[in-house]
């Protein structure tokens, strides 16, 4: 048993559908989240300044005394690469394995298809963590700078006709090439989720890495016995290197409730003392 918090970072607010599924699987927890809001989007930036980004978040989140860090952010992931499984004595997850854990085992057909940022595509990453799992599979990756602007700017409902017009023009390559299976591998996207659906139809499973990575947090600490053993709802506390009043704004949609937490500030100025 461990009663310390979660700790939960991503570049802006994506993280908090990760949040979201841990506040349903293990409500008792206590959830400590960071969004660096002032310095989203992660996904355009080349990788030497993710990682000097990445590695200056997690030494914010480990200041919190949590005993997990889940790196909710596709593009984070991505960049430290799926064999990063802890942080020194601290277990540590990011949303490539457990994204591409399942994926694989719910294609039928073999073709699975995965969006992300631009710096999550060119990594390759999602096809190595798969094919490290299932090598035979095919997989077939397409970038997305639009998603995170359109979700950032509130081009949401499920019949936009720009964000339409912008499901088509991505996910077409991926259509035609008959995928069964579609990862969301940016944790903005499941804002837009009916939208890709959609377009996609009935017969693609999409995964949302955030909600993957949740399911994948909760079994690691029930494995470990390192969830806690508190019988009152947890706390969710959150941190932003952006305006409070934005996040509290902008949260809603990716919580599917108001924020239910404080909200503090955190100074980049702080950040880049790390
Ligand atoms: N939430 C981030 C991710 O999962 C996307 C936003 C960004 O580009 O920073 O990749």
């Amino acid at each position: 048993m461990n009663n310390n918090a979660i700790g939960v970072f991503d570049s802006g607010l994506g993280g908090l559908t990760c949040v979201k599924e841990l506040n349903k699987l293990i409500p008792n927890e206590n959830i400590i989240y960071f969004g660096d809001n002032a310095r989203v989007p992660y996904g355009a930036r080349g990788k030497e300044t993710i990682l000097e980004y990445a590695r200056q978040d997690i030494a914010f989140i480990k200041k919190h005394n949590v005993k997990m860090i889940i790196a909710a952010c596709g593009t984070v992931s991505s960049v430290l690469g799926s064999g990063k499984t802890s942080d020194g004595d601290i277990a540590f997850s990011g949303v490539l394995l457990p994204a591409a854990q399942t994926a694989c085992s719910v294609t039928k057909n073999g073709k699975i298809g995965v969006i992300g940022t631009d710096a999550t595509i060119k990594s390759g990453s999602y096809g190595k963590a798969i094919r490290s799992i299932r090598p035979e599979l095919t997989v077939i990756g397409n970038s997305c700078p639009l998603f995170v602007p359109l979700v950032e700017n509130g081009f949401t409902d499920r019949d936009n006709p720009v964000t339409k017009l912008v499901v088509e023009q991505y996910l077409s390559p991926l259509k035609k090439e008959g995928v069964d299976t579609l990862i969301l591998g940016c944790t903005h996207y499941p804002i837009i989720r009916d939208t890709i659906a959609d377009y996609m139809g009935e017969n693609v499973t999409l995964i949302s890495s955030g909600e993957e990575v949740a399911k994948y947090a909760y079994n690691m600490l029930m494995r470990n016995d390192m969830l806690t053993d508190g019988e009152e709802a947890g706390t969710n506390t959150y941190y932003t290197s952006d305006s409070v009043e934005l996040f509290e704004e902008n949260a809603h949609a990716f919580l599917g409730n108001s924020i239910n937490g404080k909200i503090y500030k955190v100074g980049i100025d702080e950040l880049i003392s790390y």
